[in-house]
């Protein structure tokens, strides 16, 4: 069945570049804004607003890395990598689209092609909208233009006159200081007509400044061609600004924030300091949840309704279930927490934990791969790492899982401590593993475990106390 609506526009993401201002390891669109990188939080755009759309993107600077994280993240829609060698500009960059089969292919079908650059983390699904709407007939480009207090950077857009059609657009660098004086920019977003787009980066000179093929050149090549080109100034400058240097992304990541923080706060979220949390976009709350100030959410953390985030608290990809209790300075990475559960203050949750429905993790107390069952209460100071603690089990405070001794046993460096149901553990204990506490079993304060404790039994593992009366006396200097 042949369909006759048009195809959705075609996308060409620009994504060569090594971004030398940021002085990073990372090439530019990999580095993240809010915990999720630039390039990725435009493809998310994209699957919001036009799934279906044919995406190339041309790669350059560390190409290998850039098309691995990439395919992991497991787009719905096809992206062609097309390969720009030597990174001669953004012109030449989307020439290299233009020439691959991606482009002959846009070409043949006259698709309307949509050219976004790589560090635009701030684009809003209304723009991704606007700008895919297809090209009247007739007209070569649509350029999308903001107005900008400092328009520093930028390509600054000349027009005839102070209102007239667009002239060109000339670079920071190439700019005349009566130039530079504009503020109306190009943001480097526009639609062009497939035609018009091969064309026009097949013709682009490099005598500039900088001695690269600016793609902001076909503005000038339609206006010598006569053609039609459509201008639309975006009226909030905060959705188009380009990541270039470490200080541009603060402000975008402070931007992004703001947005994050408002959508949630609108979903029934209630934070004391609206300023001060850090949550990454993928972050999921449920309503009637507070969140106390310098509370950092990360990567695909998920809470629950109703439970209260206390001060300073740190989670990264942490689901956390209802009407928990997570009290101030308390950590977690990598981990799961059921309903009811109380965690803190200064609770650390390392990855691989799993505490269930209505237990208790209280201050200082450290959790290493294990998991904690239902309604068990480990409450001080306490390391337990690679154990499986069953359910009602009572740990008194300081105790410790001595998982590591250096030996290998199956293959692992780090041996299990299992600590069945209805376990009670005194305070100053050790468990030397692997060991075996079995259900129900009683361990007096101050034992070093390191056999399996029997069901119901009581271990005492330590030197029985012996009183000598008068001794004190002998002990103290004498005349004290
Ligand atoms: C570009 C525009 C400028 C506009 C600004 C908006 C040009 C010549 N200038 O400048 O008018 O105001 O964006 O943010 O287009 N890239 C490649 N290959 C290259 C060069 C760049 O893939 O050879 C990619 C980069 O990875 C980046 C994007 O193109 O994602 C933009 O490049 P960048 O160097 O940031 O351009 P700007 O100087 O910001
Ligand atoms: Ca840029």
């Amino acid at each position: 069945m042949v369909s006759d609506s048009p195809p959705s526009p075609s996308i060409v993401i620009l994504a060569a570049g090594l971004g030398k201002r940021m002085f990073s390891t990372l090439p530019k669109v990999l580095i993240p804004v809010c915990g999720r990188p630039m390039l990725f939080q435009i493809l998310d755009r994209i699957s919001e607003v036009s799934p279906r759309s044919r995406v190339a993107m041309v790669v350059g600077h560390q190409k290998d890395l850039v098309i691995e994280r990439i395919r992991e993240q497991g787009y719905p829609f096809p992206v062609s990598f097309v390969e720009q060698a030597e990174q001669k500009g953004t012109g030449h960059a989307v020439k290299c689209a233009m020439d691959a089969e991606w482009g002959k292919v846009a070409v043949d079908r006259k698709e309307t092609v949509l050219v976004l650059p790589g560090d635009l983390p701030l684009m809003t699904p209304e723009l991704l909208r606007e700008m895919l709407e297809p090209l009247k007939r007739g007209t070569a480009m649509r350029v999308l233009t903001a107005v900008l207090s400092d328009p520093f950077g930028y390509g600054r857009i000349v027009r005839k006159g102070k209102k007239g059609g667009l002239l060109r657009i000339v670079e920071e660098k190439d700019a005349t200081p009566r130039e530079k004086l504009i503020q109306e920019v190009g943001v480097s977003i526009y639609s062009f007509q497939a035609q018009f787009l091969a064309t026009g980066v097949s013709q682009l000179k490099n005598q500039n400044a900088q001695k690269e093929y600016y793609l902001t050149d076909l503005v000038a090549s339609a206006v010598s061609k006569k053609r039609t080109i459509e201008t639309r100034i975006w009226e909030s400058p905060e959705d188009v600004r380009g990541v270039n240097n470490p200080f541009e992304l603060s402000l975008a990541a402070e931007i992004l924030n703001a947005r994050v923080v408002k959508k949630h706060a609108l979903n029934g979220v209630r934070f004391m300091d609206l300023k001060s949390c850090r949550i990454d976009p993928l972050v999921e709350i449920e309503r009637d949840v507070i969140v106390y100030p310098g509370v950092v959410l990360e990567g695909r953390t998920r809470i629950g309704s109703a439970t209260v985030v206390g001060p300073n608290v740190h989670l990264k990809n942490m689901t956390i279930g209802a009407g928990c209790e997570v009290k101030t300075g308390t950590v977690g990475e990598d981990s799961k927490v059921g309903d009811q559960v109380k965690l803190g203050p200064y609770a650390h949750l390392r990855p691989g934990s799993e505490v269930k429905n209505g237990a208790k993790i209280g201050n200082f107390v450290e959790l290493k791969k294990s998991s904690i069952g239902e309604g068990s209460s480990i409450a001080h100071l306490s390391y337990v790492g690679d154990a499986e603690v069953g359910a009602r089990v009572n740990i008194g405070c300081g105790f410790v899982t001595c998982n590591y001794d250096g030996r290998e046993i199956n293959g692992s460096r780090k041996h299990k401590t299992v600590i069945e149901d209805d376990v009670f553990v005194g305070s100053d204990c050790q468990a030397v593993a692997p060991v075996t506490l079995k259900r129900g079993s009683f361990i007096a304060s101050g034992s070093t475990i390191t056999e399996t404790v029997e069901a119901e039994s009581l271990a005492i593992a330590r030197a029985r106390q012996v009183n000598k009366p008068g001794y004190a006396k002998k002990l103290k200097p004498k005349g004290s």
